[in-house]
């Protein structure tokens, strides 16, 4: 599998095909009813595209099973060689459109802000994004080769890796979080309790649940329903861009994973980037169940 060089979108490390395409993202026509799922990568999205689609259909995945989650959350920033961008898709796209983007909000183009376009925002922690984030360059194409895992810690922590600096994705989201169309959600507490996560979605999106759809919502959305779902699992994604015999994109799903990753050193460094990076914010995260 050949893997991809990075390039530059004001600063921010980004896909050579996604730079490329930027204008078309950032003259983007939001509309009024659209809903955005950000995160940075690795963090939970998927999850949060399919807790999304489900609240929307009632809890009825005989409406949600219709296509892959790529296909019913299209990925805003998404572009690649020979193919339309994902920004054309949506401006032909009928009825209410669910939002996939991974951009730090400075960068969020301007008319979702104009139309108070609802954005749903989910940060994990550093520990475990950097984890997963490792062993997603090493099945995607589209992006460089990780190399060792210490050197890409280091490229991490610097900011050097797609979407750039963690620290600075969420704290550019926990800035706005108390705006009425923005709400922050942590993984770690979508984990730990899930029909609480999947109830605040429904209330901030305007939707009534029953018990039998929270339910099902909660049944249809574990890790392994999702790992299982082939329109979730990402096993219907073209093979030459995502690898998953390297690693399988619904990998493990829990929280503290990073603890069979990090060497003692490498914690201590991780936790002086955080106490750095954090220091003048009240934003905290769960690093151990
Ligand atoms: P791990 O690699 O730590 O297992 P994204 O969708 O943003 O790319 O995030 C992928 C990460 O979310 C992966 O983490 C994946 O396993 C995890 N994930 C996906 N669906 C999940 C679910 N239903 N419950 C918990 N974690 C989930």
């Amino acid at each position: 599998m050949a893997h991809s060089p990075m390039k530059y979108v004001k600063g921010m490390p980004t896909e050579g095909p996604f730079a490329e395409n930027w204008m078309n993202v950032q003259n983007f026509q939001a509309r009024e009813d659209d809903v955005m799922i950000n995160t940075y990568p690795k963090s939970g999205t998927t999850w949060a595209c399919e807790i999304v689609d489900l609240i929307f259909n009632a809890g009825d995945s005989k409406k949600t099973d219709r296509e892959a989650i790529y296909e019913r959350v299209p990925f805003l920033e998404l572009a690649m060689a020979n193919m339309p961008p994902t920004t054309q898709i949506l401006d032909n796209m009928k009825g209410r459109r669910l939002i996939k983007s991974h951009l730090p909000a400075e960068l969020v183009p301007k008319s979702f802000w104009e139309n108070n376009c609802k954005i749903i925002y989910v940060a994990r922690n550093g520990k475990d994004v950097a984890v997963s984030y490792y062993h997603f360059h090493k099945t995607f194409s589209l992006f460089p080769d990780p190399g060792p895992w210490e050197s890409f810690l280091e490229r991490y922590m610097e900011g050097e890796v797609a979407y750039g600096s963690w620290s600075d994705h969420v704290k550019s989201w926990w800035k706005i979080r108390q705006q009425s169309h923005v709400l922050f959600l942590f993984y770690e507490d979508m984990l730990q309790d899930p029909k609480h996560a999947i109830q605040q979605v429904a209330d901030f999106l305007k939707q009534d649940l029953s018990h039998e759809a929270l339910n099902e919502i909660q049944r249809k959305t574990s890790f392994q329903a999702m790992k299982e779902n082939p329109l979730t699992n990402y096993s219907t994604f073209p093979n030459s861009i995502m690898d998953q015999s390297v690693t399988p994109f619904m990998r493990k799903g829990i929280c503290g994973d990073w603890k069979n990753n990090f060497t003692v050193a490498q914690s201590e460094r991780f936790d002086e980037y955080y106490r750095r990076e954090m220091s003048g914010t009240d934003l905290t995260f769960c690093f151990s169940e």
